[in-house]
This record gives C-alpha cells, structure tokens and sequence, in this order.
C-alpha cells in the first residue's frame, strides 16, 4: 500500500506501523529506504528477509535531527565512542547524504549492525523522513534501521513506484510505502568509517573526499582488506538485468558504426552526441554531476523495462564531483 506523505496522517500511520514492528518504504533525500525499528530484532530480520540480503551485511540507522543541533548527544545512545573529527563531519553535512560507522554499544542495534562491533549513523534531509522519523520516535523508537529497499544486488529506488515493484509480493499488512516524491540526490549516500581512529572512505557519494577531508583537518584514508563488509563495496552490485557496458565516447561512437541496421536490444546514455545507431534507445545523459545521479538509477530502470540485452554507457567525466556516479556505473557494469 502506498500513501501520499503529504498527508500528515500518512506519516503518523506509517510511523505507528515501524512502531509496530513492521516495515515501512521511506523517502529519503537519496534513495528509499526499507524501514524498520532498529531496536526491534524480528522487525530487523524482516527487512534482510524481504531484500534477500545476507544477515551479516550491517544496516545503517536513520536518526532524526538533534535537539539543539547537538549531535555528541543525539548519536551517544547508539555510538559507544566519538571522535572529534566525526562530530565535525555531523555539525558540517547532517541533516544530509553521509553515513557515519562509529564503535556501536554493545547493548543496541546488533540486528541491525549484522553482527559489527560498529553502527552505521545517518541522519536524512528529507522532510518526510525528518517527519517519520520524530513521529516514530514519540512512539518510542530510537532509530530506524533501512537499507536501499531493493532487492540484494540490484538497483535502488528513487521512487515510491519502484519500491512497490521491488516488493510487489508483499501484503498491505506487510509494507506501508510513504510516496515521498522522486529522491532528489538519487545515489546512496557517502560512507565515512569513523570507528578506526582517521577517517576512512567506504563509498563515495555526492560528499566529496575533498569536502570530507576540510572538514576533518586530514587525509581520508581509501577502504582496505580490514575494512568492514559493505555490500555497497561489492564488486558487483547496482545491477540492471541487461548487461551494462561503459565505454568513452569515441569507442561507444564505433561501437555504433558497426551496428548498422542490427541495433536492435541495444540503449545507449551518453553526453555525447552520437551519430547513426538507428533503433537505438538513446537516452541523453546530463553534463552535470548531481542531475545526472539524480536520474542515474530511475534510467537504468527505465531502459532495463524496454527489455534491451545491453545498456552502453559513456563513461562519466573525471573528477571528484563524478565519483558517486562513477563507483554505482562501474558496479552496475561489473
Ligand atoms: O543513502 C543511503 O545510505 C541509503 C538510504 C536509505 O539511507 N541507504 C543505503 O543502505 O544505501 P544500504 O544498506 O543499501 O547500504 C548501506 C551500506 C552497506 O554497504 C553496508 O554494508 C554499510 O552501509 N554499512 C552499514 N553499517 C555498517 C557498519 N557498521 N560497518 C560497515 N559498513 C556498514
Ligand atoms: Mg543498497
């Protein structure tokens, strides 16, 4: 069942239902997520049971904004230590796209942490989450645990639509969706672990490295073997049905020269201006950044629905501003 979120009535349902044990589709400002009390253990096995994602892949959970805007407080429930730099990671970009790993207490969220000694924090920007998760927390839940509310390895959903198709199998009774609107950053958010005493990078987002690392006053570390698991950092994850192929844009142009009239089952998204490929599906892809992660997950979708075999896809600029769409592209092609 999808309800429209901007019925106030809509989120205090939706909000009684988390309450309830129950899962919820939330609109987040990057994807939707498949929410639940993170408190509540079976309510936590429910949402790794409907994606289909293994138990020990940690959840992040979603904490509404903090009284005062003091976050050392907000996080001190869950987060067992917290380092400095973290706190000026949340002052900097919460509300907003970034996660934060930090050292978990032992007594909170294990479900939900996938076994982690560490919890994954967020608080989101989205007014309907901002409101679902303060509505959530009258009735007594303390966070609110979501994954992407996709099934384990394919693309996340930017709207209440592909939620619903995602989980289409699941009763009213099952999943209460808040149609929130199109996410409006539309990748996931930036990972940063805080839990190793320097910060260190677990995925990229629309917070860059270079934001990350003024805020921090030092050098974010890249992910390596000791890192914690995160299906997000699989090789092999964001993954449409047809086969996704990234090429720059002179070889997607011979790629096209060849073809000829046998274009058949083929999409091509690019910035580039291409010529021939006549029967090709072509989708122009944006020259900036944010509009085009904002798009970048509701195009695959819609390509893979016009059931081609394979998506072409120009390869996205260098720079950091690109580096979000870059990782969730080379995933998608893996
Ligand atoms: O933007 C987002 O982050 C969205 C929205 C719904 O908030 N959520 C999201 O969740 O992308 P998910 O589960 O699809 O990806 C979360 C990533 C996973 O790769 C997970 O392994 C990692 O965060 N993660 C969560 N808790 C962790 C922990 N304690 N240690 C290491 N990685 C963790
Ligand atoms: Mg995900």
């Amino acid at each position: 069942m999808t309800l429209n979120a901007s019925d106030p009535a809509a989120i205090e349902q939706a909000a009684q239902r988390l309450a309830a044990g129950d899962l919820v589709g939330m609109p987040t400002e990057t994807v939707y997520g498949l929410a639940a009390d993170a408190g509540n253990a079976s309510a936590v096995r429910g949402i790794f049971e409907a994606k289909g994602r293994p138990s020990d892949h940690p959840l992040i959970v979603h904490l509404p904004p903090a009284e005062g805007g003091d976050w050392r407080a907000a996080v001190a429930p869950l987060a067992r230590e917290v380092p400095d730099f973290a706190v000026a990671l949340m002052n900097a970009f919460w509300p907003g796209p970034l996660t934060l790993i930090l050292p978990r207490r032992p007594e909170v969220a294990a479900v939900a942490a996938g076994g982690q000694d560490s919890v994954g924090l967020r608080c989101p920007s989205h007014p309907v989450a901002q409101a679902l998760l303060k509505a959530a927390r009258a009735h007594g839940v303390l966070g609110v645990a979501a994954p992407s509310a996709n099934r384990f390895g394919r693309v996340s959903p930017t709207t209440a639509a592909h939620v619903a198709e995602e989980f289409a199998e699941l009763g009213d009774e099952q999943l209460l969706i808040l149609d929130g609107g199109a996410c409006p950053v539309g990748i996931e958010s930036t990972i940063v672990d805080c839990s190793r005493g320097v910060p260190v990078l677990l995925r990229p987002g629309m917070v860059t490295p270079t934001q990350i690392e003024a805020v921090c006053g030092q050098p974010l570390r890249e992910r390596d073997e000791a890192a914690p698991r995160a299906s997000g950092t699989l090789e092999s994850h964001y993954a449409p049905s047809a086969q996704v192929r990234l090429m720059p844009a002179a070889q997607l142009q011979a790629a096209l020269d060849v073809l000829g009239a046998d274009a058949k089952g083929i999409a091509v998204y690019a910035r580039a201006t291409l010529r021939g490929g006549r029967g090709v599906t072509q989708r122009r892809m944006p020259a900036d950044a944010a509009a085009c992660a904002q798009e970048l997950f509701a195009v695959l979708r819609e390509l893979d629905a016009t059931g081609v075999k394979l998506i072409w896809v120009e390869k996205p600029p260098e720079g950091a501003d690109w580096d979000g769409v870059r990782d969730r592209l080379q995933r998608a092609a893996a």
